[in-house]
């Protein structure tokens, strides 16, 4: 049984009724007296309050009930109901415990999707958390993580997270330091989701001002303003249907937080020069490699938005705090560069691995991957020991070449340089022969020749 708490008979009524049609049935009550006494006698399974229910009050009572019901059954999840213009006090709300919150006037479907979402969340078959971590063979049968290498116990319990909300609508943020594999994360959750048929659209939102953001995100019909030569499809509605992930939303300007919560809070939008309002069907994926609570704390980060993005939180280890992924994960990049470079006998040595595992690696998976094709780009050995890594880490801090800087004369041969040059612009374009080629300003033909010359190891 659902419970609904709203003074106003009228609302009672017909979120009654939309809940019955939709199958939750629901009782409905007017003061918090009333409230309290029925979740007292049987907790239901959800609550649906508005907050000012009542004309007289600031939302002040509305909190205070909120946190008697969450004592009384701290299980039971509360979605909450309040005006667009008292979005702070919905805010207080959830750190109160809400599960979520909606503004008035809302949508029906809107509303009942997040119910969905909720009960899903709720419902979901909590971890024993006795058992052993279940292990990583036992995860791979349920969810789909090819590409996400590591048996970590801290990985183990993010895939694991990341496997039961990802078949709920839920909004997800991944934290995690540059490198971390928070992008794959959140391919991840699109791949292991009921939409993983739809599109999978990424922003970059670190990479738009707030003088184009609406245009980016909602389109523009041609003429909206003076630069709009031509209809632009904004990235909402590539997404519609599907996932959005919202990469580097830690970045975004304050004028721009505002636009956003707007769209996700009611899940509609406007076109640029076009009045009619579309309505979006899609789930959210934020992440960033920034500590946003401190950022709200410093009011650099909207506090409604946060609260609107991170209903689910998924933070990845640093590389440095599961060491023992690191030689799993340089055997993975090595196996991959073996198919790559079709050269069969590519391995690392026992010794290699133990070295990288104590590297430091600030730079986290992303460092370590290009460091591994540096070695072997650079080293053309088929077995990698750890001087071939030593001579590829990039030591911090690294000096900046002062521009036009060559070796000292008498210490390198023309020839030397020549493949020390074209080493360095593979590693640089990670292998690309046509951007090596151009970069070094030589035809394929030629760029090939020098490979033969110097013995550098190349893709076909
Ligand atoms: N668990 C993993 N197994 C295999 N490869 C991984 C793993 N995690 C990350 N990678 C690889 O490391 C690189 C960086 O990952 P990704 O781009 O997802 O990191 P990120 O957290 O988004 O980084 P940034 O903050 O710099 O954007 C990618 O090439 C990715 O494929
Ligand atoms: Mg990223």
């Amino acid at each position: 049984m659902f419970l609904i708490i709203d003074d106003d008979l009228a609302v009672r009524t017909s979120l009654k009724l939309l809940l019955k049609q939709a199958g939750y049935p629901a009782q409905a009550v007017a003061t918090p007296t009333e409230a309290l006494a029925v979740v007292r006698e049987a907790p239901p399974r959800l609550v649906l309050m508005d907050m000012n229910f009542s004309l007289a009050t600031t939302g002040a009572d509305g909190l205070a009930l909120l946190r008697q019901v969450k004592q009384l059954a701290p299980q039971v999840p509360v979605i909450l109901i309040t005006g667009w213009g008292s979005i702070s006090l919905a805010v207080e709300g959830m750190k109160a415990g809400a599960a979520e919150f909606v503004t008035k006037p809302w949508h029906n479907d809107a509303l009942l999707q997040t119910i969905g979402t909720v009960l899903s969340l709720y419902e979901a078959a909590p971890a024993d958390a006795d058992t052993p971590a279940a292990s990583r063979r036992q995860l791979d049968k349920q969810y789909r993580f090819t590409d996400i290498i590591g048996q970590d116990a801290q990985l183990l319990q993010v895939l694991r997270n990341v496997g039961q909300v990802a078949a709920t609508d839920a909004s997800v943020l991944i934290e995690g330091d540059s490198g971390t594999g928070k992008e794959l994360i959140a391919e991840a959750i699109h791949r292991n989701s009921q939409r993983r048929n739809q599109p999978f659209v990424k922003v970059n939102l670190g990479g738009i001002s707030s003088s184009l953001f609406e245009s980016e995100m909602f389109g523009h019909r041609r003429g909206a303003f003076t630069d709009a030569k031509a209809d632009r499809v904004g990235r909402f509605e590539l997404a519609n249907g599907g996932t959005i992930f919202l990469d580097e939303i830690g970045e975004l300007e304050l004028a721009s937080q505002v636009k956003l919560l707007r769209v996700l809070q009611d899940r509609t939008y406007e076109v640029l020069g076009d009045s009619k309002t579309r309505r979006l069907d899609i789930r959210v994926i934020a992440a960033t490699n920034r500590n946003l609570a401190e950022m709200v704390a410093q009011g650099r980060f909207r506090e409604d938005l946060f609260y609107r993005i991170n209903l689910i939180t998924v933070r990845l280890p640093a590389l440095r705090e599961r060491p023992a992924d690191i030689p799993l994960l340089t055997q993975h990049f090595v196996d991959q560069l073996r198919a790559t470079y079709q050269r069969p006998a590519l391995k690392v040595s026992t010794q290699a691995l133990h070295w990288l595992r104590e590297q430091p690696l600030p730079g986290n998976i992303r460092e370590l991957k290009n460091l591994v094709e540096r070695a072997v780009l650079v080293s053309g050995k088929d077995e990698l020991g750890p001087e071939d890594f030593q001579a590829n880490a990039q030591r911090l801090p690294v000096r900046a070449p002062a521009p036009g800087e060559l070796p000292t004369p008498g210490t390198m041969t023309l020839d030397e340089l020549e493949a020390q040059m074209i080493r360095q612009s593979l590693a640089h374009y990670d292998g690309n022969i046509s951007r090596v080629a151009k970069a070094l300003g030589l035809s394929r033909g030629a760029l090939y020749r020098r490979f033969e010359k110097h013995g550098i190891p190349y893709e076909q």
